[in-house]
């Protein structure tokens, strides 16, 4: 682990994909070098900046003016701020939208906003003539230290969530820690829980440094580019190793079977953020695994400890609106799409930072803990 970094220092992290390789660069007002950037990349380039009402307000003048200062002319298109702008609807809106501004082979999309924005942007720009280059500017923590970084892209279906999309791989990512200011706390709390889960997988120090300093990232500042850039290290490096998802990558569903099932259980409301759902279903995968006897008991303690220290819900019975019942979680589980000849694939733990892909769990297990979990309750 390196030292947190000092603010103003901006820390590069590159992707390393070959000819598709790309850099994350991360610090505190960044966004003003955005403009330079790009033109470093792509001499003579238009932009269109993609974006949703809320992001808008807060972060498109200053997005247009670092492109000005380095004579990049921008277009923008703006949706509803939401999950439910990730549809075909408004897929063809923004496509329409880049094809009548006129953005061709050799100019650039620009999404600026939350996972959200990142999708469907990045979506758009792998569709609108065949595959137009695009560049990510993250405004959310989780956009910051996941979605942004690896190239997946999607839109949702009425049969499920990112059903839809494709690997596209953005040519840079500028996070500016500063624009997760407005974030409110909810959302940057929620975007925390993939931090920690960074740790979970496979960096123990990581998750105690975490667990002396979350107040610190929280408050902003050093800590908090720390935290996003030991983040982005190891999205990047996994994805380096397993871009299309074939092994290793698939430990960064850490806790996303469990948490998608208890989403959609929620109807994918506001009563579960995706973060919030994560939290959950890491206890889950660490309490499971300490039934499985994979790992000591009070390691699960001290994930359930850490996420509740910092305000995230760790308890099926503090999800609003009650826990769903077991048989609906397994049923909901069984759709998901990490499931293979009838057995279950969980990310299961060995210890804090020693996470593995379990691709042979038999269904009835996973039911017989969740019965006695619910009934803990
Ligand atoms: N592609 C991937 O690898 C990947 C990984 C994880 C999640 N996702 C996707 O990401 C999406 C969730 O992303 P999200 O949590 O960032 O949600 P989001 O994009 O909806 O943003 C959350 C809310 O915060 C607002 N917001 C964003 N930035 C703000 C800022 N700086 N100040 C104030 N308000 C701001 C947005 O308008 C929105 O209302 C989901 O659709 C999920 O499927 C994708
Ligand atoms: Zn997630």
């Amino acid at each position: 682990m390196t030292a947190p970094l000092r603010a103003k220092d901006p820390t590069a992290v590159t992707v390393a994909l070959g000819e598709r390789s790309y850099d994350i660069v991360i610090g505190n007002e960044q966004l003003s070098s955005l403009g330079r950037r790009i033109a470093a990349l792509r001499p003579g380039a238009k932009a269109a900046i993609v974006t949703d009402k809320t992001v808008g307000q807060y972060c498109l003048a200053a997005t247009e003016t670092a492109l000005a200062a380095a004579g990049i002319s921008a277009t923008s298109v703006t949706v509803a701020a939401g999950e439910s702008s990730k549809s075909f609807a408004v897929l063809e809106t923004v496509c329409e939208a880049l094809i009548a501004a006129r953005i061709e082979r050799g100019d650039l999309v620009i999404a600026l906003g939350g996972g959200v924005i990142g999708d469907l942007a990045g979506f758009a720009a792998a569709l609108v003539r065949r595959g137009l280059d695009y560049v990510q500017v993250p405004t959310t923590l989780l956009a910051q230290v996941d979605s942004s970084v690896g190239g997946k892209t999607a839109i949702d279906s009425p049969q499920g969530k990112n059903l839809i999309g494709a690997f596209h791989q953005p040519i840079l990512v500028v996070a500016d820690s500063a624009l997760l200011d407005t974030l409110p706390a909810r959302e940057f709390r929620a975007g925390y829980a993939e931090v920690a889960k960074y740790g979970l997988i496979a960096d123990a120090d990581f998750f105690a440094w975490l667990e002396a300093n979350w107040q610190q990232v929280f408050a902003g500042g050093g800590a908090r580019e720390h935290a996003i850039a030991v983040s982005c290290r190891m999205k990047a490096a996994i994805v380096a190793r397993d871009e299309r998802e074939t092994g290793e990558r698939a430990l960064l569903n850490l806790g996303h079977t469990f948490g998608h099932a208890l989403e959609a259980a929620a109807g994918f409301s506001d009563r579960l953020r995706h973060g919030e759902a994560i939290s959950l279903g890491m206890v889950l995968a660490f309490a499971f695994s300490a039934r499985l006897k994979l790992l000591a008991p009070d390691q699960a303690a001290r994930v359930e400890r850490h996420l509740a220290a910092v305000g995230l819900p760790t308890h099926l019975r503090s999800i609003p609106g009650g826990a769903p019942q077991a048989e609906r979680l397994i049923e909901l589980i069984a759709q998901d799409k990490k499931v293979r000849r009838g057995k279950l694939t969980f990310i299961l733990a060995r210890g804090i930072g020693d996470c593995f892909v379990a691709p042979h769990i038999e269904a009835d297990e996973v039911r017989a803990f969740l019965l006695e979990k619910l009934s803990e309750q």
